[in-house]
């Protein structure tokens, strides 16, 4: 379903590695609602990833860039006005990464370099990429900034490691910037704290299988897919929401507000 939502509107989606890649999907329907964009990922997730097919599929135009190299930022929103001929009414963050999660590195036993390397590319990179948008003056107003997360960033997770101190991290972030942003700008910043979800990033959290089924049985309207996300985040971006700002947003079926459910108690009930 296409209801025209972002006719004429002009962005840059970070982080479509595969099609599981929730900016995957979500360059999928911005497309679908009429919107046309950039795309962008690091030049070593080019090699490995598809996004050429993505860009043929949308119609759009790929610049590489590493989030956390604030030259590579700088270069990728200049060339983006020039290609899309203007300012930008919206911004996709969909990047993480742990390399401790990734080398099976526990939290109670950090290679810090590698923390500082996690949280550079998970959190300080929304700085710099918002920091980099509004030193060029290049959103236009009532434009809409979007950054995914998780709510590990709340409550706990053992085993979304360092992870879970990234999101927090990146959550304060978009209520910092966004101030500025709102003030000055009138552009509007929100994180959407997604269900777990089946894609690279996700599955490489370990457990995630019983994760995702235990998110699924608590949920009363069970897990939000990478579509659902893409098509919550489109209504981020578009003129529906123009008010919200400098919030967190779940989008998890209803998994952050349970305490148990019935199905969960039923595992642990012996007649
Ligand atoms: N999958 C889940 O369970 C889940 C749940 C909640 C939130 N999220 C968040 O959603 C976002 C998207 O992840 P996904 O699940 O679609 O997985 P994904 O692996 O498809 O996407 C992660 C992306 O980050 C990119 N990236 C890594 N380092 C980068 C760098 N230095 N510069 C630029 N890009 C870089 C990767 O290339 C990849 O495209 C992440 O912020 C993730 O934490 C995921």
């Amino acid at each position: 379903m296409s209801y025209n939502l972002l006719k004429g509107k002009k962005g840059i989606i970070f982080g479509a590695l595969d099609e599981n890649s929730i900016a995957w999907k979500t360059a999928v329907r911005v497309h679908e609602e009429g919107g046309t964009f950039v795309l962008t990922n690091a030049p070593v997730a080019m090699r490995m990833g598809q996004i050429n097919e993505l860009a043929e599929k949308t119609g759009s135009q790929i610049i590489p860039a590493d989030a956390t190299s604030v030259e590579d930022l700088e270069n990728l929103i200049e060339k983006s006005m020039e290609i899309l001929g203007g300012k930008i009414d919206f911004v996709l963050h969909s990047i993480g990464m742990s390399i401790n999660v990734r080398k099976g590195n526990h939290y109670t036993n950090q290679n810090y370099d590698w923390t500082q390397k996690g949280t550079d590319v998970s959190a300080n990179s929304f700085h710099k990429l918002m920091q980099t948008l509004y030193q060029k003056d290049a959103m236009n107003e009532w434009g809409s900034i979007v950054a995914l997360t998780y709510m590990a960033a709340q409550r706990v997770f053992p085993d979304y490691n360092d992870m879970a101190d990234n999101k927090a991290f990146l959550e304060s972030i978009a209520r910092s910037f966004g101030y500025f942003f709102g003030r000055d700008k009138k552009v509007r910043v929100n994180t959407i704290s997604q269900s777990p979800t089946p894609t690279t990033a996700g599955s490489g959290v370990k457990g995630f299988d019983g994760f995702i089924s235990y998110a699924e049985k608590m949920s009363p309207l069970g897990n939000a897919t990478a579509l659902d996300c893409a098509n919550y985040t489109i209504t981020m971006f578009s003129d529906l929401t123009r008010k919200v700002t400098l919030q967190n947003l779940f989008h998890d079926g209803g998994f952050s507000n349970m305490g148990v459910s019935d199905a969960v108690m039923e595992t642990f009930t012996r007649e």
